[in-house]
């Protein structure tokens, strides 16, 4: 599908079609196999989130995975240390996907979960990860550019190719990273990925809307609702798909 100009596709968060999202499209295409930039994901996101909780052991810890989709490993990747974690999205057909996931996850999901484990606190939790997946996580629908609840409720927490890839607003993506941000406690761990400078993408025949974001609007955006914060560039441009420049992965503590 040719990509098209931003005057063209000029679309908010309301306006895009959610509830046409095909899960199984979607991940066909992205998660069929552990590209090489998931695998470079999966061990900064691995090793950040291991430091922290080898450092910090406390009780319960809550965790969200704000527009989880059609993708298990941001959930997955917390899945060590979580007592419960919110799989929070606004799309109907993701929603129900996750659902079935939890009732007897796909094959794919396995491979994913195979990269984590080269870390120790991924390889020895009892009784691997699917049983313990289901008990820990719930699915919710929910709207990130809405007023946040319940501030600071989740202790660790991931978004992952959201704020940037819903709506061609900046307004929109600045908000999402926001209220991300304020759904954690303070101190909190935290990774979010985005498609630096995203034309859009398309899931089957329909088109989803990006925002033309780069490194440093991430960056500062994530800053000013963060302790701290480092990005990493992660690809070539258009490794994943045309029309974006590079995957930005940014982890920090809120
Ligand atoms: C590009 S997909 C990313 C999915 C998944 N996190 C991943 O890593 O592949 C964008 C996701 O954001 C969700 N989404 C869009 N608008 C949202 C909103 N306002 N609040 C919560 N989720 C939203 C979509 O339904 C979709 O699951």
């Amino acid at each position: 599908m040719p990509l098209r100009s931003w005057s063209e596709s000029a679309q908010s968060n309301a306006d895009a079609q959610w509830d046409d999202f095909d899960p199984t499209l979607y991940v066909q295409k992205n998660y069929s196999t552990v590209l090489s930039v998931d695998e470079t994901i999966i061990s900064i996101v691995r090793a950040h989130f291991s430091d922290h909780f080898r450092r910090v052991s406390g009780p319960a810890v809550r965790g969200i995975d704000v527009g989880a989709g059609a993708n298990l490993y941001p959930a997955l990747s917390m899945l060590p240390w979580c007592d419960e974690i919110t799989l929070l999205d606004r799309s109907k057909t993701n929603l129900d996907y996750l659902r079935h996931q939890l009732a007897g996850h796909d094959d794919v999901w396995e491979k994913f979960w195979r990269k984590l484990c080269l870390e120790n606190a991924y390889a020895v939790l009892p009784g691997g990860p699917w049983a313990r997946l289901s008990d820990v996580a719930k699915v919710e629908l929910g709207d990130i550019l809405e007023p946040v609840d319940d501030p600071g409720r989740w202790q660790t927490g991931t978004m992952f190719f959201v704020a940037e890839s819903m709506s061609t607003s900046t307004e929109e993506f600045h908000r999402a990273v926001r209220h991300f941000l304020e759904m954690l406690a303070p101190g909190a761990p935290f990774a979010a990925a985005f498609m630096e400078h995203s034309q859009g993408y398309s899931v089957g025949s329909t088109w989803f809307p990006a925002c033309d974001v780069g490194e440093d609007d991430i960056r500062a955006s994530i800053g000013r609702s963060a302790e701290s914060v480092r990005t990493y560039r992660i690809g070539r441009p258009g490794e994943v798909r045309p029309g974006y420049t590079s995957i930005v992965l940014a982890c920090g503590f809120r």
